[in-house]
């Protein structure tokens, strides 16, 4: 059987944050329960001009870096804070990243666990094509709204994938457990802004579906609690990951399962809070890229879940060599260096809104990366490419979209 897996991973967050001991005061809640009760200490906030897209491009330039492009035969651009009901995010980044015409191009949508269903179908397709190789984005922004319970569960980022025959990181194994119910514990009209959540009811369907993807994954796989020597789950804040991994252990038997198995996975998350659809990969690049001991042939068990809801339990292979594959400390650095927001001008941002009667509009320039927004002309989205490292100066040159 063909080896499929992950051959390079990117990640991009957004060059603010805000300390969550600075919301907690703000909103007269004590700073304990945001940094202890739910295990975030800050939590990215894009500026106006950056969105699913440019993150996404970001995150996606990253993973392409030593890819040979011409082989990259599918995008898929999973996310739920999407830009436009019809046309595609991927089709903005596969202009600004010159990928070949020929690379099929679209987005996929099942809250939190779309990246998981591109993940899954691109390894069937790699399997079947093994000359080829699909590029995954997940980027997202969690909007739950300013002075709500889940707004400290806020956050923004986004992750890329290349997913190919030659894995240098992970190989993945074949056997996928699934669970799917129709429940309301989180969703958002296409009226509104901000998702709407029952927090405590989607915890619990959480931990059910973790119940029922890892029964599944466990009667095909043979394999048991035991065998995976590290865990990452969908992280929609830091200690959702504590509570599943006790519930997993708790179910097979283990009463205490130990620290280090999920630990160093919520480092980055930690930092970010919730990407959605790219937190269960954050998590994954931040055991990989932060893990202290050689993680080569461990085995890393995945649980993403999407509200709604679609879950899946999955499995992978640390190969040889995957530490020259990560890029270790760029993230760290990229976390480092970003600029804390007083809660005025992080709801500045969160409240900034683009004209919707289609006239032209400038988006005022603040950090980015590579890409960004320019602004819109007549409803059309203006993404533009910038000199690398700049911070806040002039954009080179403007790519329309169509
Ligand atoms: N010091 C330390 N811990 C504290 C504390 C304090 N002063 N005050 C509260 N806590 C703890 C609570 O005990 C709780 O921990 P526990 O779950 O282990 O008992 C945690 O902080 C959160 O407190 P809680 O009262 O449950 O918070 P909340 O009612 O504001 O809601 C969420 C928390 C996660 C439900 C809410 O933020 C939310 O809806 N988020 C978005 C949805 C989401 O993330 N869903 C997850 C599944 S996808």
């Amino acid at each position: 059987m063909t080896q499929v897996g992950i051959e390079s991973i990117g990640l991009y967050v957004p060059r603010y944050y805000v300390d969550l001991e600075d919301l907690a005061r703000a909103r007269g809640e004590d700073p304990r329960k945001y940094v202890a009760g739910l295990g975030q200490e800050r939590m990215g906030v894009p500026p106006p001009d950056e969105d699913v897209v440019t993150m996404g491009a970001n995150a996606a330039g990253e993973a392409l870096r030593g890819v040979d492009r011409s082989r990259i035969d599918t995008l898929m651009f999973a996310t739920e804070s999407g830009v436009d009901q019809s046309k595609a995010a991927a089709i903005y980044v596969h202009h600004l990243l010159d990928l070949p015409a020929h690379c099929k191009s679209f987005e996929i949508k099942q809250a939190c666990c779309g990246s998981t269903a591109a993940l899954q179908m691109a390894t069937a397709f790699v399997a079947q094509r093994p000359d080829r190789k699909v590029l995954i984005i997940a980027s997202d922004v969690a909007r739950y709204g300013l002075v709500t319970a889940g707004e400290p569960t806020q956050g923004a980022g986004a992750m890329a994938l290349v997913v190919s025959a030659q894995p240098r990181i992970v190989a993945l194994d074949p056997e996928w457990g699934s669970y799917t119910e129709d429940v309301m514990d989180f969703w958002r009209p296409n009226y509104l802004d901000e998702a709407l959540v029952d927090g405590k009811y989607s915890i619990k369907v959480y931990l059910k579906a973790l119940t029922e993807s890892w029964k599944q994954y466990a009667a095909e796989s043979g394999r048991t609690f035991a065998d995976q020597d590290r865990y990452c789950y969908h992280l929609p804040f830091t200690r959702m990951a504590e509570k599943a991994h006790r519930h997993l252990a708790k179910i097979n038997g283990v009463d205490h399962p130990p620290a280090e198995q999920i630990e160093a996975s919520l480092r980055y998350n930690r930092q970010i809070g919730n990407s959605y659809t790219a937190s269960l990969y954050i998590g994954l690049a931040s055991l990989l890229e932060t893990s202290e001991t050689d993680l080569t042939g461990q085995r890393v068990g995945l649980f993403s879940y999407g509200s709604g809801c679609m879950a899946a339990f999955f499995s992978g292979l640390v190969l040889p060599g995957y530490a020259q594959g990560v890029q270790r400390g760029r993230a760290e650095d990229m976390l480092h260096n970003r600029q804390r927001l007083t809660i005025d001008e992080y709801e500045a941002f969160y409240l900034h809104e683009l004209p919707e009667d289609g006239s032209r509009y400038v988006t005022e320039t603040h950090r980015t990366g590579r890409y960004r927004l320019a602004g819109l002309d007549a409803h059309k989205r203006l993404y533009e490419s910038c000199a690398p490292n700049r911070q806040a100066d002039a954009p080179v040159h403007a790519v329309a979209a169509t």
